[in-house]
């Protein structure tokens, strides 16, 4: 899993007007088989054409990738959706109405002409259409459906840079366009349309609270809530891995935030007087952590946004400060702060001390 030999050609573009000859570029390289990454609102992505097994079969390898975890597909338009799904209901065009371009993936009965490489042999395919001027030039230039996981090495925090992009994937994927930080920080939110009352696979950007404004009913999997799944096989492939976790175990500290707070300390200074490198992941800049480890600060409390847009930056600076375990605070589990939970979760696998 080490082998780098492709030279990564590196492309800045503006966010906002992305310069053609770029775009043009990347594009070509996707429609001959090649892998780009590209910003998208939630995180970077590693784009290869979808209906192009093979080249999506590429993905796998360069992320070290499990292959039975399927691929979201990207599209530019509604247009490009009947081509890839065998039906579409009509609770899922009001969702597309409502919040696409945004942070929705919508899962659908798969259509024929989507390779068994992007689904991993289920019978649904994921698809949502990205909110970014990057990533929908691309995919419009490329003139094929774009299949896209976020960038990163498998297991690792997912990439809201390009920098992050190219720690992990340089020398394995053929392009990054570099279109700065990406705004939401975490992934998409998943949305099984297969049942008869829609579940939530994976929370995200649009929260459960936006979909119930739009279809009244919505279920959470709790795989979903919980950050990890008990199942073998959980309706989402991916909830079964440990995801997003940095080098250093991480211990999740659940509680009203004063409490936790103290716990941390408690726990830290413990670590220290055993003589290791502490890391705390805070989300106020009141906490005062300062003396018990190195503190970063992901975002704000009260302003769960903030948190979500610094989470996996965070994550990835406790691996440049090489510290040997971490103790994160909790959010309360609203709004994107239930996504962040879900993050954290994870990479705790499982080591959560509730106060
Ligand atoms: O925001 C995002 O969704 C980012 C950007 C790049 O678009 N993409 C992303 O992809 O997070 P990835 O591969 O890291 O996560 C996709 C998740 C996995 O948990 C996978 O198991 C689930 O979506 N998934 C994909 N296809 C599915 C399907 N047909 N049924 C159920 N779950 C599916
Ligand atoms: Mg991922």
């Amino acid at each position: 899993m080490t082998e780098r030999n492709i030279a990564t050609l590196y492309m800045k573009v503006d966010p906002v007007h992305p310069e053609q000859k770029a775009i043009e570029e990347a594009a070509l390289i996707l429609r001959r088989g090649g892998l780009v990454a590209f910003p998208t609102e939630t995180v970077y992505g590693l784009g290869a054409n979808a209906l192009d097994g093979q080249a999506v079969a590429r993905i796998f390898k360069a992320k070290g990738r499990p292959s039975d975890n399927p691929i979201i597909v990207h599209v530019a338009g509604r247009e490009q959706v009947s081509a890839l799904i065998e039906s579409l209901p009509v609770t899922a065009e009001m969702l597309m109405d409502a919040y696409w371009p945004g942070p929705l993936t919508l899962v659908l009965p798969v259509g024929e002409m989507v390779p068994q490489e992007v689904t991993a042999g289920l019978r649904t395919v994921a698809v949502r259409m990205p909110d970014h001027p990057v990533a929908l030039a691309l995919i419009r230039a490329a003139g094929v459906p774009v299949a896209a996981p976020s960038a990163n090495m498998s297991g690792r925090p997912s990439p809201t840079s390009a920098k992050h992009v190219l720690e992990d994937l340089n020398g394995r994927i053929e392009a990054v366009l570099d279109g700065g930080p990406a705004g939401v920080g975490v992934e998409s939110t998943v949305l099984d349309m297969t049942s008869k009352v829609p579940v939530i696979l994976r929370p995200g950007g649009i929260t459960p609270e936006d979909l119930r404004d739009v279809l009244g009913e919505v279920d959470v999997d709790p795989a979903a809530a919980a950050g990890f799944s008990k199942v073998e096989t959980p309706r989402s492939p991916g909830m079964k891995y440990v995801h997003y976790a940095p080098l250093a175990p991480l211990r999740l500290v659940i509680g009203k935030p004063e409490a936790a707070a103290l716990k941390i300390k408690e726990l830290a200074g413990k670590e220290k007087a055993r003589g290791r490198k502490v890391g705390i992941l805070s989300f106020s800049k009141n906490d005062d952590f300062s003396h018990y480890g190195e503190v970063v600060i992901a975002g704000c409390r009260e302003k769960p946004e903030t948190v979500a847009a610094g989470l996996y930056s965070a994550l990835r600076r406790f691996n440049d400060l090489g510290v040997d375990i971490i103790f994160a605070e909790g959010l309360e589990e609203l709004g994107v702060g239930l996504a962040v939970m879900n993050r954290l979760k994870k990479a705790a696998g499982g080591h959560i001390i509730i106060v």
